[in-house]
């Protein structure tokens, strides 16, 4: 599909990721429905790209609640029915499982799997009555690899890319397109703290969010099912749905790094 004159319902815009596709979808001429919980974030973000000719309207909303999920299709619909649906907003937990509170858990599953699929919910009667539009969905990397310290976080993103796989298959044929997107360390503030820590101590790659907004962009003017990112991160993705076991024993020598390096490894950086 075309960017160019198309309404985009865009949730997370607020933060690093979201932030740079919100200004790469506006240069690329689509019009912004833009979601999030920081509404200073959101006002100063909608103000820069109105001065640059966009059409954005803020529509606030806290999706660790089912209400907050529902209450945000009704009014993405109330100004018409988006062509394009981006879910990105996120949070994370990093830290040994047992160090996690249980309330952390259960908002990062709403965050990041339920709001997702019930904001889907809402918004596809209207979709299919106008029978074209595709439906994005950020997961990540730890989506298709789940890595220590990253359970909760890993098991959510899984299960987004479960619920895409699904939906693509569900919707063959209806005009409705599905892309689902892995993205890899990202600098962001999700890694705050004890994550950007160690990814600085183990010198992991990373990726700037305009590059990534821009991959995104080009993935979906393409059509495109799915979108990985990093050479090596594919290739390990593909080695652990074969070969689990080598990759345990690949990751042994990270995790042991890990401990080392945050011996409480429990910091909650960033939460849904
Ligand atoms: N950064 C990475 O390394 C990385 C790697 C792979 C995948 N990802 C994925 O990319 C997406 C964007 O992450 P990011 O790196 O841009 O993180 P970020 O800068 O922390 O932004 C997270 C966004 O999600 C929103 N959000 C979080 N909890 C929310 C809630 N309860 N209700 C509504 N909005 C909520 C935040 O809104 P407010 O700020 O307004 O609260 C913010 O807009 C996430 O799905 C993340 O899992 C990130």
């Amino acid at each position: 599909m075309k960017l160019q004159s198309s309404t985009v319902l865009l949730t997370g815009a607020s933060g690093g990721i979201g932030n740079a596709l919100a200004r790469e979808f506006a240069a690329r001429g689509a019009r912004l429905l833009i979601s999030g919980r920081d509404t200073a974030k959101l006002a100063t973000l909608s103000a820069e790209l109105r001065s640059r000719g966009a059409e954005v309207s803020v529509l606030p909303a806290d999706l660790s609640t089912a209400e907050g999920a529902e209450r945000l299709a009704h009014a993405a619909l109330s100004g018409g029915v988006p062509d394009l649906v981006v879910h990105c907003a996120g949070g994370m937990s990093f830290g040994r499982l047992d160090a996690v509170p249980a309330e952390a858990i259960t908002r990062l599953w709403q965050t990041n799997v339920i709001a997702p699929s019930l904001l889907t919910r809402a918004l596809l009667p209207a979709l299919r009555k106008q029978a074209r539009g595709r439906l994005v969905f950020v997961g990540s990397i730890f989506g298709s690899l789940a890595f220590p310290m990253y359970a909760s976080y890993s098991a959510t993103k899984f299960a987004l890319r479960g619920f895409a796989e699904a939906l693509r298959r569900e919707l063959d044929g209806s005009g409705i397109g599905v892309t689902y997107v892995a993205p890899r360390y990202t600098r962001t503030a999700l890694n705050d703290g004890a994550p950007a820590r160690i990814a600085q101590a183990l010198a992991m790659h990373q990726d700037e969010p305009a590059a990534v907004a821009a991959r995104i962009a080009d993935a979906i003017e393409r059509d495109r099912r799915e979108v990985y990112f990093g050479f090596a991160e594919r290739i390990f993705v593909k080695l652990n749905a074969w070969f689990p076991w080598l990759v345990d024993r690949g990751l042994r020598a990270q995790t042991q790094r890990m401990r080392e390096l945050e011996p409480a490894a429990a910091g909650l950086p960033r939460q849904a």
